[in-house]
């Protein structure tokens, strides 16, 4: 497999600053390098005990996999996914548009290789991903830019790899439904759109990964609105 290298964020880096960056992409980016060690404070270094869907879902997707096949975690951020499913015996690389972010990864999580890389044109080889995880990644980016995600999701799987999304539900996903002002003890901005599920998987079935089963969590105490998981499958 052609991974670029672990943890050695520049050579990635380098290829990634001659590419268009996504629409927001430097928004985005400079976002999260300001607030990564906060989010790593903040949001935690794992899954939260109090996550039973998340889990359960995450618990699926590990299981779905062809047996000794890698994850992508596709803007993991922190790593505490990669961690988690790491834990769970699964063999991952992390690719983000932040290189604060992938610096708390990587400094976190010494069992996962990390790699600075844009989803909408992804540093990994094609059909190398027996499963690919976009855990909220999606949520500040336009339908476009998901779009190029999508296709970039498709080409990296392996026929019959997995994709599992995370992402914010809602009535209109053609525009933000907020604007993250302030997050983690920081100023930042960041747009933050919330897609209807059927929207969602209308988008991703353009691009040849076919819905094998959604969850909508209703909002509770810790999140005000609805939540979204997925779990697709590229043809085989
Ligand atoms: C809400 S955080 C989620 C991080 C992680 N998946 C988690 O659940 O903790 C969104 C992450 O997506 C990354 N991201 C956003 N757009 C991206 C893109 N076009 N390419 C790669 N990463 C991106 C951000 O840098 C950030 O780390």
């Amino acid at each position: 497999m052609s991974f670029p290298p672990p943890r050695d964020l520049a050579p990635a880096e380098k290829t990634i600053a001659s590419r268009r960056p996504p629409e927001g992409g430097a928004a985005v980016r400079g976002s999260y390098d300001t607030v990564a060690e906060s989010y790593a404070e903040l949001i935690g270094r794992g899954m939260e005990p109090e996550a039973v869907w998340e889990r359960g879902v995450l618990g699926v997707f590990a299981e779905s996999l062809a047996p000794g096949g890698t994850v992508g975690d596709l803007g993991c951020g922190t790593g505490r996914v990669a961690g988690y499913l790491r834990g769970l015996g699964v063999s991952v690389v992390g690719v983000d548009l932040s290189p604060g972010m992938l610096r708390v990864a990587a400094r976190d999580h010494r069992e996962v290789a990390f790699a600075a890389g844009d989803m909408t044109r992804l540093p990994l080889a094609s059909g190398v991903l027996a499963g690919a995880l976009a855990w909220y990644s999606t949520v500040h980016s336009s339908d476009d830019d998901v779009a190029a995600m999508a296709g970039e999701f498709a080409r990296v799987l392996t026929p019959g790899g997995v994709l599992c999304v995370a992402f914010k539900v809602g009535p209109d996903g053609s525009k933000p439904a907020a604007w993250l002002q302030h997050a983690y003890g920081h100023t930042v901005r960041l747009p933050v759109y919330r897609r209807p599920v059927d929207d969602l998987c209308a988008l991703l079935a353009r691009h040849g990964l076919a819905e094998t089963a959604r969850v909508v969590r209703q909002p509770e105490d810790r999140e005000p609105t609805p939540q979204g998981f997925l779990l697709l499958r590229r043809a085989a």
